[in-house]
């Protein structure tokens, strides 16, 4: 095997998942994804995090070599979720005097996940362990995904471990670090892992980039995805922006359509948008585009335009999953257009309208509906809508 150097004691022990369909058994990873924990040798011997249960044969035996046949005395656990604990049992079962670092969550969740007991060092924030020259600082960042995550900065290479945060989907096809690959291509499951997995907390990872902003980070290695290096400012700043809401000049367009007359009204609007000098649209059938990537768009563009058909006097079924799933993230500051059709008793821009009330965004026009096909001479208030969003955009 390849040994993988962070620094000259300190390894990446990592691998990629290319089987698995869904994260968390809900979002699509057709790119894969990387599950990475690290090891530290020195007079004493610590893991970082472990790795998902199915590569625990492999985990184990690279360990081994790593560490020369010697023990590993902690594992340090910055964060709980099973990605990253699938290996603990094993890893006590191989160790049985390891100590488990963590904080009081921490230890909870062993026990409720794992039935553990082993011994432990409770940490707060800005507790050190010495592992003899190689000394570890602890910073909590409460739901960064999960309550009892934390950081962990090596102060002499000055390497923070952040567990999920900084994190992304894709696999690692060769390159482990942000310089031996190139980093934009994984902007999309970057930002994609963000706003799935990490979104909902926007104003925890806030609080989170505030706490750790007092390290002088050189490198920076999440558990899944790239180690940043030499672009730690893209990452850190990615961050920022998603985290704050910050957004790009466009929209996305999404709809459910079953015999294309909501559909129809989309293609106007997306057409006039680009009439008037967007060049970011996206536009999704909501029955054919999983959440996950509506969600990362919606992230990036400042307006979403919604059109729903009815469907047994309600909303289409995969509008109101999408719009379950953006209410559950809490995401903020947007535009929002409306449209639809129904056949003879609406629900599904009734709906719409009281999605708006919920989610509190700015709504930019008059909601559109129509019964039945769209009718020609109605042409112009789609056009209307879609350039009163393009006003907003482009103001
Ligand atoms: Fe990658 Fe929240 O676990």
């Amino acid at each position: 095997m390849h040994r993988v150097n962070l620094a000259e004691n300190i390894y990446y022990v990592g691998f990629n998942d290319r089987k698995t369909h869904l994260f968390e058994n809900i979002w699509p990873i057709p790119k894969g994804v990387s599950y990475n924990s690290y090891l530290i040798v020195d007079e004493k011997i610590a893991l970082i995090d472990t790795v998902e249960r199915s590569y625990i044969d492999d985990y184990l035996d690279q360990i081994e070599v790593l560490t020369e046949g010697r023990p590993v005395d902690y594992l340090i656990i910055n964060h709980m979720e099973p990605d990253h604990s699938g290996a603990l049992k094993a890893v006590i079962s191989k160790y049985p005097n390891i100590t488990l670092v963590g904080n009081k969550k921490t230890f909870e969740m062993a026990q409720n996940f794992y039935q553990v007991t082993q011994q432990n060092i409770e940490v707060y924030d800005d507790s050190e362990l010495s592992l003899g020259k190689t000394n570890l600082q602890f910073t909590t960042i409460p739901m960064v995904h999960w309550p009892e995550t934390m950081v962990t900065f090596e102060s002499t290479n000055k390497i923070l471990f952040t567990g999920d945060a900084c994190g992304s989907y894709g696999t690692l096809d060769g390159g482990i670090f942000d310089d031996e690959l190139d980093y934009t291509q994984y902007d999309e499951e970057i930002v994609r892992y963000f706003s799935n997995i990490v979104g909902k907390y926007c104003a925890h990872t806030q609080r989170a980039l505030k706490k750790i902003a007092k390290y002088e980070i050189k490198m920076i290695a999440a558990t899944h995805g790239m180690i940043w290096r030499s672009h730690i400012d893209f990452i850190l700043d990615k961050y920022e922006k998603l985290s704050t809401y910050q957004t790009e000049p466009g929209a996305v367009i999404v709809y459910g359509s079953m015999y294309g007359n909501t559909a129809k009204m989309a293609e106007i609007i997306a057409r006039q948008l680009a009439v008037r000098g967007i060049k970011n649209i996206r536009v999704y059938d909501s029955s054919k585009t999983h959440p996950s990537f509506i969600i990362s768009d919606i992230f990036k563009y400042k307006a979403l335009i919604l059109g729903s058909a009815a469907y047994n006097n309600a909303m289409f079924p995969t509008v109101e999953t999408l719009l379950t799933t953006i209410k559950h993230m809490g995401i903020k500051d947007h535009l929002l257009g409306i449209f639809g059709s129904f056949s003879w008793n609406g629900g599904g821009v009734k709906n719409l309208e009281k999605f708006a009330e919920e989610i509190k965004w700015e709504v930019v026009g008059q909601p559109l509906e129509e019964k039945g096909a769209m009718k020609p001479d109605h042409f112009s208030r789609y056009v209307d809508l879609a350039n009163a969003i393009a006003d907003k955009i482009l103001a």
